[in-house]
């Protein structure tokens, strides 16, 4: 496995392989969700990519880019056992080696509301920062695959979206949410969680998958129900101790509120909220 850490170098490690690449972009501290990502990834292309590179541009002032965990050491190990062929870890000056000041501006009427709401110049972020990753990796090819994950779902459809618009020769495939055995979504910020808030944690998706059930079982009356429905599943959790963002159920589509019930719209029940200091997301598809 290669270990490049500049653009140039990757462009040109990229040059001398054959066919396209696919690729997986992570901010590290791997765990067993980025992996399947990274094993659903293999057969997609001819030359595994996956970066490793905590993006600052995607975090606010009193966000934790300064103790986000980097754990290099495993994280190599993780993707050379998974088969990855070339790990791209840019330090901070190789991929904004002078203040970046041309930013992408997702759309708003996908990046500013749920996530957007909540970490405003989060998606700008984002999207700055894979803009360059495409640019870096599929740029002697032409094109080819990226993966992400569905946890982070609107961070998926705001992608989805930025590749079409911009026509980038890039497939975006999604990978299922992985999840620990009493089904917390996996996440690099549960390592944040004491004891207790761990076994707390799981409460998340448990308070996603009542409120998916009784979206469901409002049928065609959900548009009307829906305000009722989200804010007693916030107050469910808020009287265990959370604090709340979000808990709502949107259309996979757009993340617009249904206008339809269930049998009409294919949606997702997403919530976001704080357990101590530590901010959690999961959503379910319906
Ligand atoms: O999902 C992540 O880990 C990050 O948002 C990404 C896509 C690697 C961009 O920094």
């Amino acid at each position: 496995m290669q270990i490049v850490r500049t653009i140039p170098e990757l462009r040109a490690a990229l040059a001398k392989r054959p066919g396209r690449p696919a690729f997986v972009p992570t901010m590290g501290n791997l765990h067993d969700g980025h992996i399947a990502l990274v094993h659903q990834a293999r057969p997609l292309g001819d030359t595994l990519v996956s970066s490793i590179f905590v993006n600052r541009l995607q975090f606010l002032p009193h966000e934790d880019f300064d103790s986000y965990p980097r754990t290099w050491d495993a994280d190599c190990a993780r993707l050379q056992a998974a088969g990855c062929d070339i790990v791209f870890a840019p330090r901070e000056a190789d991929l904004y080696p002078e203040p970046q000041t041309f930013r992408l501006q997702p759309d708003p009427q996908l990046a500013d509301m749920l996530e957007g709401h909540f970490r405003p110049g989060f998606f700008a972020g984002v999207c700055t920062v894979v803009m360059k990753l495409f640019s870096a990796v599929f740029f002697a090819s032409g094109g080819g695959t990226a993966v992400f994950g569905k946890k982070d779902y609107q961070q998926l459809m705001v992608i989805r979206r930025m590749v079409q618009q911009f026509a980038l020769p890039v497939e975006v495939v999604a990978g299922d949410t992985a999840r620990a055995p009493d089904g917390l979504a996996l996440s690099s910020r549960n390592g944040y969680l004491s004891e207790a808030e761990r076994a707390e944690a799981v409460q998340l998706s448990l308070a996603l998958r009542a409120l998916a059930h009784e979206a469901v079982a409002a049928g065609p009356d959900l548009p009307a129900q829906l305000p009722a429905l989200e804010q007693r599943a916030q107050q469910a959790l808020a009287a265990r101790g959370w604090q709340p963002d979000y808990l709502t159920v949107r259309r996979r589509g757009d993340l617009q509120p249904p206008q339809t019930g269930a049998a009409g719209d294919a949606l997702v029940v997403l919530g976001a909220a704080r357990l101590g200091k530590t901010r959690l997301i999961d959503n379910l598809e319906v």
